[in-house]
């Protein structure tokens, strides 16, 4: 099982796209109701500093990324 759980909250998500380009692997775009919004391609992963780049390029804070039940960002 991988180390780090990621989450987008399409609910904050404004699409700006910052994360899909800071981190493919992890993140890509899709469209919704309301727009584009990104979104996790893998809920997990062993790889935290793509994930966590991206989560620090948000701008409104969308991605969260959790070890076991323990907040990275
Ligand atoms: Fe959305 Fe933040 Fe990515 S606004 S598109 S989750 S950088």
């Amino acid at each position: 099982m991988a180390k780090f759980k990621i989450h987008v909250d399409q609910e904050t998500c404004i699409g700006c796209g910052a994360c899909t380009a800071t981190c493919p692997d992890h993140f890509e775009m899709q469209e919704t109701a309301n727009g584009d919004r990104a979104r996790e391609k893998k809920a997990e992963t062993d790889d935290l500093a793509c994930a966590k780049d991206a989560a620090e390029v948000c701008p409104v804070n969308a991605i969260h990324i959790k070890e076991g039940e323990k907040k990275i960002i």
